[in-house]
């Protein structure tokens, strides 16, 4: 048997391969024990059985103890045969379990767009699946795509989507081929018309922070996503740089408008002249603050490779941001969008450095230059931050 743990963030995931019987229970057992005691907090659970081709009675038990111990736990992948198991005994009714998934090939399928996450394929005339990389989690997939259609529910121009499908080692997503270009090409390819698209982008965000998402749903709190992040890139930064972060994030006062969180001009496709939204995972709901920082935090202030990310040269990106913002708060006057336009990148300041919390493998080098720009941004203007985050309650939705 093999036994391997991964975690983020208080979710654990336990994959479990070859034969769980009287034989290996006990090595089972004991791998387990110790690798979640390793890993703490453990908010939830997951067993990730893709490759488990044989469960005995004392499989069974060690399931039931661990859907005792924690109480968000489910099974997922489950073959054919283990599935048959699991609903004979009637596991299926006690605990969460989802069997295993379609499995889809990409062999000679063209690469029609690549992002921070995965490699989109065209499957079809009418579907594209988007690849994950290695290392992404089932929870980060299913994720993606619950949040897709939660946020089509409520009125959001988005891809259609379909399920999730296993491509041999990693995870792939089924949607809808818009038949369309990025906002990034489309302002490459006609810059003069960039005014056209600011005007567009714009009435797209206030479309979305129109709307009110209702309570009890499936859709986070973005800004407790966003606290948690922050916790997570504790270990890159000192404490007292983190804690001021925290106290930006606290700064955003509370909303229910529905927020896509990576606004960026790769997420925007034009199909007939028509905007639409494609790349759901970081969709939450809160204050407008949050996700205009976050596009800011990618138009304009972005670490890394601008032209790979955004998919036009930055100069784009700031001369759209700029005609942007006159769209989005249009009947302002120009020292009100100013002041707007000052809170909104003091927020880019979290997202510039929380989406290290996304992955734990990021190279040295991409880390060293978060944390030299962190210096500058960060730590050596915390009195100006503080200032203008205490101003956000001015800003009323
Ligand atoms: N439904 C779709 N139809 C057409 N192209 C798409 C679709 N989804 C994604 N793409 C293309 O693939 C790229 C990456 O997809 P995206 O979902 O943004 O991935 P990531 O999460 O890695 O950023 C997009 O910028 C776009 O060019
Ligand atoms: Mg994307």
């Amino acid at each position: 048997m093999d036994i391997t743990l991964s975690y983020n963030q208080g979710q654990a995931i336990l994959t479990m391969a070859g034969r769980l019987d009287t034989n290996t229970i006990q090595q089972v057992t004991e791998t387990c024990e110790r690798l979640l005691a390793k890993n703490e907090p453990i908010s939830s659970l997951t067993c990730q059985i893709a490759e488990l081709s044989y469960i005995s009675s004392s499989g069974l038990r060690l399931l039931l103890q661990l859907a005792k111990k924690y109480e968000d736990f489910r099974i997922l992948e489950a073959q054919p045969e283990v599935y048959q198991v699991l609903e004979l005994t009637g596991f299926t009714q006690v605990m969460k379990v989802e069997r295993a998934l379609r499995t889809v090939s990409v062999a000679g399928c063209d690469i029609i767009g690549r992002g921070g996450v995965g490699v989109v394929y065209r499957l079809d005339d009418d579907t594209i699946i988007k690849v994950f990389r290695e290392g992404s989690t089932i929870q980060e997939v299913q994720n993606e795509i619950s949040m897709s259609k939660e946020a089509f529910v409520l009125g959001m121009p988005t891809a259609i989507s379909f399920d999730v499908v296993r491509v041999g080692n990693r995870y792939g997503l089924v949607y809808e081929l818009l038949k369309a270009d990025t906002l990034s090409d489309c302002i490459k390819r006609e810059p003069e018309r960039l005014d056209e698209f600011a005007r567009q982008y714009a009435t797209l965000f206030r479309q979305i922070h129109s709307i009110h998402v209702p309570q009890g749903g499936r859709i986070p709190n973005a800004m407790e996503r966003e606290e948690r992040a922050i916790r997570y890139i504790n270990r890159y930064f000192d404490t007292s740089s983190i804690d001021l972060l925290l106290q930006i994030v606290h700064a955003i006062p509370s909303g229910d408008r529905l927020l896509h969180c990576d606004l960026q001009t790769k997420n925007v496709l034009m199909q007939n002249g028509e905007l639409m939204l494609i790349d759901m995972g970081e969709v939450g709901y809160g204050h407008p603050l949050q996700d205009l920082g976050h596009a800011y935090s990618s138009l304009v202030t972005l670490l890394g490779d601008y032209d790979a990310i955004i998919g036009m040269p930055r100069e784009y990106g700031k001369q759209l941001w700029q005609k942007f913002m006159h769209y989005y708060f249009e009947g302002e006057s120009e020292e009100m969008i100013a002041h707007r336009e000052e809170q909104i990148s003091v927020v880019a300041c979290i997202r510039n450095f929380s989406w290290l919390s996304l992955s734990d493998s990021f190279p040295e080098s991409v880390i060293w230059e978060c944390q030299q720009a962190f210096a500058e941004r960060v730590t050596k203007r915390k009195d100006y931050l503080l200032r203008v985050c205490s101003s956000f309650g001015d800003w009323k939705i």
